[in-house]
């Protein structure tokens, strides 16, 4: 094919077949592939750290130098010099599980032992190992590496762009405000042209609590983002061991004590992998929200935009344009692009015209006596902004991808339960309860990413086949059909194209509940974005979803995340603990994955 081109028919292997097995604990694949465990919680990422202990009993100072629990997004930085052979990977742990520990979660005396918390938050973060193909072309970890880093809940990161130093981001600890310890829930992913990872910040609202009603009534930046206002966190208690989790108002200290501390979460942390010892920075620009990815399209031009869906039941679609262009020719200019330009949130009409409306202070109802004195307080209560613009209330939405050459965005609506309930039914989210989710499909004016209007259609819906009856011989109800051609699957999340423009798409489905049960395991499929064509590439452990998506730049390897398989992955013998796992999958005869 000419350069430039897209292969005519882009969909290469056979779809295998879904597995209903209740103790399914394996990785299968398409023929002709094979899938191989790679990087597992608990292997050895930075010098000196000891081996997994399977009975788990390793403290938190080998957890802090050994791989982080919960793989999620990931990337694949190449080194210039041989990029198919030599790179970096960079890989999200996005939360801890009880199998953490040896004897799971405790509490003693109503709170959360210091050590067990410490684990935890070693857990969390960012890992970078340095990989390469060896003599024999088979790619492995390279280790010890001056490259390998662990960065976790408790690492130091710099506040960058317009909230740095902000009143509303001091705390006791940090009077400056300009200073935080790590980065919380790290899901889908991020990265620049320029080579940094961009990791985002889902779900940290769930590590604090304000137990203050009358302060939290009145908080938008705790309330509307669903901070517990309960007797602890929704999650883990850390605040019973580590203040710095309590938000709960303090007038005895400075600053108020912690209540500030969830400000300064919620953001893209933007890390340099080439540099070991550079300090990771968060990027207030952004907005503040429960970020699942940032996806960056590149225009020609240099102009570009960066991708979030906000995942929780209602919430909105972003992007943020940087003001400056990306220089390919100098990149020292590049470093501090993601601190000025703007964010904005998806307005989606029923004609499927739709309109990106900017998080600007002045702008529509963004002024002082709504909440919002300055900048700083739309991008710190970026969901009250963007309820004041009119966005359009969407089904989760997660993961966005950027097709190669039209710069045509993707984006993932998992599922909403809630729909037709809380939120009406709409055209981009048209199903009542709906349990399988969407793909929306976005084209910018012009194809171009900074533009501020769009078209917009829905790529397929999932769910059932039309007409198709359950277990008991009764028609599938309408709101669980949906109108995938080819291979079925439920709650689309991770979502990214290849360099030949194939769709792959993984699912975030609870494989227990019985309404699955025709989707069996969780799965990556892969889809013609001309044709809407869908097979079904690889099927997952029971338990797990499957997430994390790079390729090598070649497109001959593959790496993909296994998150919080359920039985005993990747030793698959029915006794060791799971252990979430990085795979690497790879064609027998050496070629590009997923191609004729
Ligand atoms: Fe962590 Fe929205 O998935
Ligand atoms: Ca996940
Ligand atoms: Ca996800
Ligand atoms: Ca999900």
């Amino acid at each position: 094919k000419a350069s430039g081109e897209l292969p005519a028919r882009l969909i290469g292997f056979d779809g295998i077949p879904v597995q209903q097995d209740p103790a399914f604990d394996r990785v299968i694949v398409a023929e002709g592939y094979t899938a191989r465990a790679f990087f597992s919680w608990g292997d050895p990422v930075e010098r000196g750290a000891p081996a997994w202990k399977a009975d788990a009993s390793d403290g938190w100072q080998a957890q802090s130098l050994q791989a982080g629990e919960n793989h999620d997004g990931m990337h694949y930085f190449p080194f210039a010099d041989d990029p198919d052979r030599h790179g970096l990977l960079v890989i999200n742990h996005e939360y801890v599980n009880p199998t953490l520990h040896p004897q799971g979660m405790s509490k003693v005396g109503g709170r959360r032992p210091l050590a067990e918390v410490r684990k935890e938050q070693a857990a969390h973060g960012v890992s970078v190992i340095e990989v390469s193909k060896d003599a024999q072309g088979q790619w492995q970890r390279i280790y010890p590496s001056h490259y390998n880093r662990r960065i976790s809940a408790l690492t130091p990161m710099r506040i960058s762009g317009p909230l740095a130093g902000h009143a509303s981001m001091k705390t006791a600890a940090d009077p400056s405000g300009r200073e935080v310890l790590g980065t919380l829930n790290n899901c889908s992913r991020g990265f620049t042209p320029w080579g940094t990872y961009l990791a985002c910040e889902e779900n940290w609202h769930n590590y604090f609590v304000n137990r203050d009603r009358e302060d939290y009534a009145q908080r938008v930046s705790h309330k509307r983002y669903g901070i517990s206002n309960g007797s602890a966190s929704k999650t883990y208690s850390w605040e019973s061991a580590d203040p710095r989790f309590d938000a709960t108002p303090d007038a005895t200290q400075p600053h108020g004590g912690y209540v500030n501390e969830p400000h300064r979460f919620g953001w893209v942390v933007e890390i340099d992998p080439f540099d070991p010892n550079s300090k990771p920075v968060k990027r207030t620009a952004f907005g503040r929200f429960c970020r699942e990815c940032a996806t960056p399209s590149v225009a020609a031009d240099g102009r570009m935009a960066f991708y979030s869906g906000d995942d929780t039941r209602g919430e909105y679609v972003y992007k943020f344009v940087p003001a400056g262009r990306y220089d390919a020719a100098n990149p020292a200019a590049n470093r501090d692009l993601l601190d000025s330009g703007t964010l904005y949130v998806a307005r989606l009409a029923a004609d499927g015209s739709g309109e990106w409306k900017a998080l600007v202070h002045g702008n529509e109802g963004l002024v002082a006596e709504n909440g919002f004195a300055s900048q700083s307080e739309v991008l710190l209560n970026a969901r009250a902004a963007a309820d004041l613009l009119g966005a359009t209330p969407m089904d989760r939405p997660e993961w966005a991808a950027v097709h190669p050459q039209s710069l045509d965005v993707f984006v993932t609506l998992t599922n909403n339960d809630q729909r037709g309930d809380k939120f009406a039914v709409d055209a981009a989210n048209p199903r009542p309860q709906n349990l399988h989710g969407q793909i929306l499909r976005i084209n910018e004016a012009g194809n171009h990413p900074a533009a501020t209007t769009f078209r917009w259609e829905l790529f397929l819906l999932a769910g059932e086949a039309d007409g198709s009856k359950d277990a008991d011989g009764r028609p599938v109800p309408a709101h669980l059909t949906g109108n995938i051609k080819g291979d079925l699957f439920s709650s689309p999340d991770g979502l990214a194209f290849d360099k030949d423009g194939r769709l792959w798409i993984e699912t975030d489905y609870d494989d227990a509940e019985p309404v699955m049960q025709t989707m069996g395991c969780n799965q990556l499929l892969c889809a013609d974005p001309a044709t809407r064509e869908v097979r079904r590439f690889l099927v997952g452990p029971r338990g797990c979803e499957i997430t994390g998506l790079t390729w090598s730049p070649d497109s001959r390897a593959m790496w993909i995340n296994i998150q919080h398989p359920g039985i005993s992955y990747p030793a698959s013998d029915g006794v060791t603990r799971p252990r979430s796992t990085t795979v690497l999958i790879t064609r027998d005869d050496g070629g590009v994955i997923g191609a004729v």
